[in-house]
């Protein structure tokens, strides 16, 4: 029998009787003309031509899940984190990952880096950690992340892909050699987002309530293994399902196969830091892990797939600037310019009260009153608490009482770090210091049986399509400065494949 009591109604509540029905003034011949008055037509059309927000500018296609972060070791000796405080402690954490250059619509087995963003929700507030697959990146200079990000996409007149603009690019900024290396590696098509890893690439800090910090870099690695697709089955497959990676993983999750990944960190000592051989604050270097092995802090597991994934993972917002007691941003030029872009982003692609979203909210008590009204506040708005600092009318209590907790001891920022700097314009210029781990990787790569030769065809593959034969060799050239023979064999394959 129908339940009388539950029935569909416009959105702000008056019954309507049929979902798919119009008013109309009819002729008698089957036709009919439509009235202002029936607003339940006028609603449905009107909010169906805004469903759409902007889509990402970069990292568009993704997908989202939602699981628990562990703690497996005592991190105490290091960092004042709360969700790391205690072996065993859980913490919820939203995950979402993603392609970088191509649109919400894409194959998500495209070639291309793999954003990681994930969002703990700490019982100190949201430590957001915005990492990427690979360990460092294509630039160290911040105002080129546009111009890096328009020569991946499309070309402004023929709104196509274009390998002439990406190799123009990487031959005009060859400090992303070590970057372009993983991207055309067998790790830039992965098989599926659980057996993949992920990385801070940044140096991050660790602080401590007295105010010492150690360097840190955060890598997430897969317990379920490694695995990628060849660049015939990463085609094939964009072909025959461009959402490979999403079924993958939200059939997973479905099936309670749960994916894991341990979580480790490298520790720097400041002192360390001033004389070591790479700049840690230069992106496209790692800290090799003889130097600074991997210390295990935790566990990730994912276990639940989002009930919407509009609310769920398209309204989620992610910044690096997202932080919680114990966590900080290093002097890397690129992380201070991210920790501006995101939230930046957010307040466009979202509105400025997008911290308000269910998916965004911290799960502890948030007290911000100096952040009020805009567009779609849809709380309390602090009701009648003063909205200016320093009030001897109702001073902040509320904070102090409810939550016990004083504000020193939550600083993120470490209070001894002093700057004296120098205002000067800065362009990182290349040296050769910049092609030393580009062909220890190199080396690395060629450990793995015919890892060389299938990067070699991944890039041929690309470099073929670049219409210029002397922009051609300028790619080779800077091949060649990584290793001769990597020159010599990118040139003979794709001028191979080019006489075909
Ligand atoms: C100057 C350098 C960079 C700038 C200006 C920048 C800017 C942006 C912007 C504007 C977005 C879209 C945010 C949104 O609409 O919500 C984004 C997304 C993202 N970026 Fe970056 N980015 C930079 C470098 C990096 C690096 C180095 C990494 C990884 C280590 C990274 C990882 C990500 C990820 C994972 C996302 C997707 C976040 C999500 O899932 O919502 N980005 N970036």
């Amino acid at each position: 029998m129908a339940d009388s009591s539950r029935y569909y109604t416009l959105a702000e509540g008056c019954p309507v009787a049929n979902s798919s029905t119009a008013i109309l003034a009819r002729n008698g011949q089957g036709g009919g003309l439509g009235l202002l008055q029936d607003t339940q037509l006028i609603e449905t059309l009107a909010h169906f031509s805004r469903e759409r927000i902007p889509e990402r500018v970069v990292h568009a296609k993704a997908v989202g899940a939602y699981g628990e972060f562990e703690a497996l070791a005592d991190c105490t000796d290091i960092m004042a984190l709360s969700f790391l405080n205690k072996i065993g402690k859980k913490t919820p954490v939203l995950l979402r990952v993603s392609t970088v250059g191509p649109e919400s619509g894409s194959a998500d087995t495209i070639r291309d880096v793999h954003g990681w963003a994930m969002k703990l929700y700490t019982d100190e507030g949201n430590l957001d950690w915005v990492f990427n697959n690979t360990p460092v990146f294509f630039i160290r200079d911040p105002i080129k992340f546009p111009s890096l990000n328009r020569s991946h996409k499309r070309h402004p007149q023929t709104h196509m892909t274009d390998s002439n603009m990406f190799w123009d690019f990487h031959v005009g900024n060859p400090e992303g050699i070590h970057e372009l290396l993983h991207l055309f590696s067998d790790r830039g098509t992965p098989k599926s987002i659980r057996h993949m890893n992920a990385y801070s690439g940044h140096t991050y800090k660790f602080t401590k309530e007295d105010g010492s910090f150690k360097y840190v870099k955060i890598h997430v690695k897969t317990q379920q293994g490694v695995e990628n697709f060849t660049r015939e089955e990463a085609i094939k497959i964009a072909g025959e399902n461009p959402d490979h990676l999403i079924k993958d993983m939200f059939e997973a999750i479905e099936n309670g196969n749960f994916p894991v990944w341990n979580v480790f960190v490298q520790v720097m000592d400041p002192i360390e830091a001033q004389n070591y051989r790479w700049n840690i604050f230069d992106m496209t270097k790692v800290w090799p892990h003889s130097d600074f092995p991997l210390r295990l802090i935790g566990k990730l597991t994912l276990n639940r797939n989002p009930q919407n994934y509009f609310t769920d993972i398209e309204q989620a917002a992610f910044s690096p600037s997202t932080m919680a007691p114990g966590f900080a941003p290093s002097a890397d030029p690129v992380l201070q310019a991210r920790l501006f872009a995101y939230p930046d982003a957010a307040r466009y692609r979202l509105g400025v009260n997008y911290q308000q979203l269910p998916t965004n909210a911290a799960k502890v008590q948030v007290y911000s009153p100096f952040q009020r009204d805009g567009a779609m506040r849809f709380d309390a708005n602090y009701g009648s608490d003063p909205n200016y600092v320093n009030s001897s009318l109702k001073p902040m209590r509320f904070y102090n009482e409810v939550n016990g907790l004083s504000a020193k001891s939550l600083s993120v920022f470490t209070e001894h770090e002093k700057w004296a700097a120098e205002i000067a314009s800065y362009t990182s210029s290349i040296a050769e210091i910049d092609f030393v781990q580009p062909a220890l990787l190199w080396d690395v790569i060629g450990k793995e049986p015919g890892h060389q030769g299938r990067l070699i065809g991944n890039l041929a593959a690309s470099i073929k399509d670049v219409l210029s034969s002397e922009l051609r060799q300028q790619v080779y050239v800077l091949f060649s400065r990584v290793n001769k023979e990597l020159g010599r064999l990118v040139a003979e394959k794709t001028e191979s494949m080019i006489e075909d």
